[in-house]
């Protein structure tokens, strides 16, 4: 059990939450109007990224995908570059599944309660607590970091907040004290954990409407509180990412349709480190040849479970092959999707970049 301290009970924390949340509430697009749909992309979308990025993204997709039944339909391609740069495309695919089944079980709309919503690829607790409860006033917790961080300091509970059981206790203590604007009520809690009692540095307990109640401020131990024990060991994989370039053209190809970044683009790349030689050898078996080498610099990208060290090399090449797709610039960047991984090698599209001044 939660050390829930006897000073005072958690239902004391419905009131200054439910009133800070009235009086601060960030000004969010998909807060004008509550569309159920929405507020599903929304915080599918936030848990990509920062709610500044994610405003962009956000506009985007409903200009271009307005209802659930377009979702349904989308291409692949479209959804993929619409996605472009969030990451975590599985996701996006996700959004794609559920939209279908909403079309052939729920004639088209979101189902309105937590235990259906559950059950649609893609949504998992914390998505169905925020969904059922921000859109359809059902009295279900949403639980997220930001959420854990702020019930454990208030509680001054030093349990691992990545443990499930952590996370079991603290949504069985927000059930019994959900108000009926639980909607107002999760995303107070949630916005107190992104403004207010941050993850990183000094939290600002003197604008926070628990800082009377909160035994982590109270005890000088918000630096120890959340405890994250956890620790994830991600495997390295060293990779070298070629720029092959012709005229103008760059060389991209379709990844695999399983795993890691399925069916999305990317540069021709090897699962090592290669020295100028060894690139020799590897154009030879693509049937290109070199004409210019440039090694452009490293490149890291953090996945949940892996990490990609890359090497880059800009390679003017003498002729185009067949295996790979010869795009210009322009048409990469409108219609394929190259996940951030590879972009980030993008800045030398240019293929006088590096030209300039050479013999
Ligand atoms: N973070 C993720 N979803 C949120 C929401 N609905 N309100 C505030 N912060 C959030």
């Amino acid at each position: 059990m939660l050390n829930i301290s006897c000073i005072y009970k958690m239902k004391d924390i419905v009131t200054p939450i439910l009133n800070w949340y009235q009086e601060n509430a960030r000004i969010l697009p998909w807060r004008e109007q509550i569309v159920p749909y929405h507020i599903w992309l929304s915080e599918i979308m936030l848990q990509q990224t920062r709610i500044e990025a994610v405003k962009k993204y956000y506009h985007r997709f409903i200009t271009e995908v307005p209802t659930i039944h377009d979702l349904a339909v989308i291409e692949e391609e479209k959804l993929l570059k619409l996605w472009e740069g969030l990451g975590y495309y599985s996701r996006a695919r996700n959004l794609k599944k559920a939209a279908q089944i909403m079309m052939e079980k729920y004639d088209g709309r979101m189902p309105e309660c937590y235990e259906e919503l559950i059950k649609l690829p893609g949504i998992g607790e914390y998505t169905a607590g925020a969904i059922a409860s921000i859109a359809f006033h059902e009295k279900v917790p949403a639980v997220d970091g930001n959420v854990l961080r702020v019930v454990s300091r208030v509680i001054g509970s030093t349990k691992d907040i990545l443990l499930p059981q952590t996370k079991e206790e603290i949504t069985n203590e927000l059930k019994k004290i959900m108000p009926e604007n639980s909607g107002d009520f999760n995303q107070g809690l949630m916005e107190l954990g992104e403004v207010i009692c941050v993850p990183n540095g000094e939290p600002f307990c003197f604008k926070c409407p628990l800082n009377k109640i909160c035994i982590a401020k109270r005890d000088k131990l918000t630096d120890l509180i959340p405890v994250r024990e956890k620790k994830l060991k991600r495997k390295i994989q060293e990779k070298t990412i070629f720029l092959l370039y012709h005229e103008n053209k760059f060389a991209i190809r379709k990844r695999n349709s399983k795993g890691l970044l399925a069916n999305m683009y990317e540069f021709p790349n090897m699962d090592t480190f290669l020295d100028e030689d060894k690139i020799s050898k590897k154009l030879g078996e693509w049937n290109l040849s070199a004409k210019k080498i440039q090694y452009i610099g490293k490149e890291k990208h953090i996945f949940t479970h892996i990490e990609w060290n890359m090497i880059g090399y800009k390679i003017e090449v003498k002729e185009k092959n067949t295996e790979f797709i010869w795009k210009d610039i322009d048409e990469i960047e409108e219609k394929y999707s190259l996940p951030t991984a590879f972009s980030k090698f993008k800045i030398f599209f240019e293929p006088t970049l590096f030209d300039y001044g050479e013999e």
